[in-house]
């Protein structure tokens, strides 16, 4: 592990038990209140897409708003606000999923892409996948092409990178 992955990890809370028993949720706040960490965390997830031409950034509530809105600034991209639903306030696409402790329903805004249009997703986590897939299936059936998705932190036992993949998704991780 490189040194600014192993600064990366080190700078993530792991609590038991939350928010149901048997979870250990990965708290990105220690992440994000870390100036040269969270600085990095942006750079690396960006790195990979330096000189790609890409439109938007899609970015799922609420934690990929906040990673997403700084990689969408860094690619002079556009951000798209994946919402759970209900706050939206103009037509929407909705689509049901269920992620590692619970089930829910986002939204995206119809004209919130166009198609053709060359979207990268952004979260802070992939555990399930649920979230990420649900998302993909947002931005295509909009036609929008996702051309890769990327999250700090991936739970691999959960399976989710592998079912994004699957669907022919480019996904970079940069924490296990
Ligand atoms: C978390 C995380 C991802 C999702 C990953 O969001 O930020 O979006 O879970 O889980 P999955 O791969 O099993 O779908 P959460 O829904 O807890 O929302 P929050 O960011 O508002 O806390
Ligand atoms: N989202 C889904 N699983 C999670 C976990 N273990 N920690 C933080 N966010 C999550």
């Amino acid at each position: 592990m490189s040194d600014t992955i192993s600064e990366l990890a080190a700078s993530i809370r792991s609590i038991p038990d939350y928010p149901k028993p048997g979870i250990i949720f990965r708290d990105i706040t220690t992440l994000l209140g870390n100036p040269r960490a969270f600085r990095r965390a942006v750079d690396e997830l960006v790195q990979p897409y330096a000189g790609l031409k890409i439109d938007k950034i899609a970015g799922t509530e609420a934690r990929g708003f906040i990673l997403g809105g700084a990689v969408a600034h860094q690619l002079s991209a556009g951000f798209v606000p994946i919402r759970k639903k209900g706050k939206l306030p103009r037509d929407t696409v909705r689509v049901a999923y269920s992620l590692e402790y619970g089930v829910d329903e986002m939204e995206m805004h119809l004209d919130a892409v166009q198609p053709g249009e060359k979207v990268i997703l952004v979260d802070d986590l992939i555990a399930t996948g649920g979230t990420a897939v649900a998302a993909t299936q947002l931005l295509r059936q909009m036609g929008a092409e996702v051309v890769s998705a990327c999250f700090v932190i991936d739970l691999p036992d959960l399976g989710g990178r592998r079912k994004l993949e699957e669907l022919g998704v480019d996904v970079r991780t940069l924490v296990e």
